[in-house]
């Protein structure tokens, strides 16, 4: 369910950045309450088509919601492109309630971000809720950004630095600039990770990493990580920007008349699936508040829970091996495999 909240501030981040904060009122407050790492959806209609995006919340999570997010433009991105351009304060934007499982609730430990990018945003708010509440946690954020100048966050970062000297470790690469002596440059690659972890941790000793940009630092970082032998169940994933085509399993051919029975907000229907079309697009034919965001496999706002049947995903970047085990399907990536399929978008 969407929510008309007011843009309270818009704070210009880079050149290509803003960080928008909105108004939550009161009654809205256990509403969106979040979970550092979580993100929101945004909606708005152009020319009579909707068009929605999820950003991730950069503030810390707190009893009274900062509800603000970190933009970046994306070339040819509709909403980004608009946020960047027209958005203004005391605008009304259709917010979608905090979602996501790429999450940290603070607790004592050692934990990890290795970010690229506009990926440093839901980390930020990870890593800043984590020292702030939890004085027995320590956190290392490796970044990865193009040019200092292109940089997201600089100032919030450094001022964990200065903050906690003792439990916060920086370590902020750039790819396409000299950096001081001492620092490094270049790529966060996988070979780059593999020879660098281990020199500036005790591997065994973390309880956490949080993995988060572009899909090619996510799988390098996991591959490295993988080959030092960190267990797949301390390694946590959210992929920003998807290149179309990027791992995409061969079209599936869907059994002729399969039908989707989805259950919503507690009420039931039965449909028919078309040729080629997933899951997601059947329901929302017949029910408009199927929920959804990205449309591509990455945000997880789509989940279900496969009740009866099977289903073929063209591609996951959102749901973890163990809620695939247990029975999730993303159904915007989902295409019937028997002629009778029935998914639970309660559960
Ligand atoms: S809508 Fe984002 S993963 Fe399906």
């Amino acid at each position: 369910m969407f929510h008309p909240l007011q843009v309270r501030e818009i704070e210009r981040l880079t050149d290509d950045a803003v960080a928008v904060t909105f108004t939550v009122p009161p009654e809205l407050h256990a509403t969106f309450r979040h979970t550092p790492g979580q993100h929101i959806a945004l909606r708005r209609s152009v020319d009579g088509q909707e068009i929605r995006r999820t950003y991730s919340i950069c503030a810390p999570a707190t009893d009274q919601p900062v509800l603000r997010v970190g933009i970046r433009l994306v070339e040819d991105g509709a909403f980004s492109t608009y946020a960047l351009k027209e958005l203004a304060v005391g605008d009304t934007v259709e917010v979608m309630a905090p979602a996501g499982r790429f999450t940290l609730a603070p607790r004592p430990g050692h934990f990890v971000g290795i970010v690229g990018g506009s990926g440093i945003t839901p980390v930020l708010s990870i890593a800043t809720t984590l020292l702030a509440r939890q004085p027995d946690a320590r956190f290392c954020l490796i970044r990865s950004d193009r040019t200092a100048a292109s940089t997201m966050f600089l100032e919030e970062v450094a001022d964990l630095k200065d903050r906690y000297p003792q439990r916060f470790q920086l370590l902020h690469t750039l790819s396409r600039e000299e950096q001081q002596a001492g620092l490094p440059s270049g790529r966060l690659d996988e070979d780059r990770l593999r020879s660098l972890l281990p020199a500036l941790l005790t591997i065994d000793s973390v309880d956490g990493w949080y993995l988060c940009g572009p899909y090619g630092l996510v799988q390098g970082a996991e591959r490295a990580l993988h080959t030092l032998g960190v267990p797949r169940t301390r390694i946590h994933e959210e992929i920003f920007h998807v290149d179309n085509g990027t791992a995409t399993a061969p079209a599936v051919p869907t059994p002729a008349h399969s039908t989707v029975t989805a259950t919503l907000d507690g009420r039931s229907g039965t449909w028919p699936v078309h040729d080629g079309e997933s899951l997601l697009e059947a329901v929302l034919r017949n029910r408009a508040d199927a929920p959804y965001a990205c449309k591509g496999g990455v945000c997880g706002t789509c989940r279900g829970f496969l009740v009866k049947g099977e289903v073929r995903m063209d591609r996951n970047f959102a749901l973890e091996s163990d809620e695939v085990d247990a029975g999730y399907v993303l159904a915007c990536q989902s295409h019937p495999a028997t002629e009778k399929v029935e998914l639970d978008f309660d559960r």
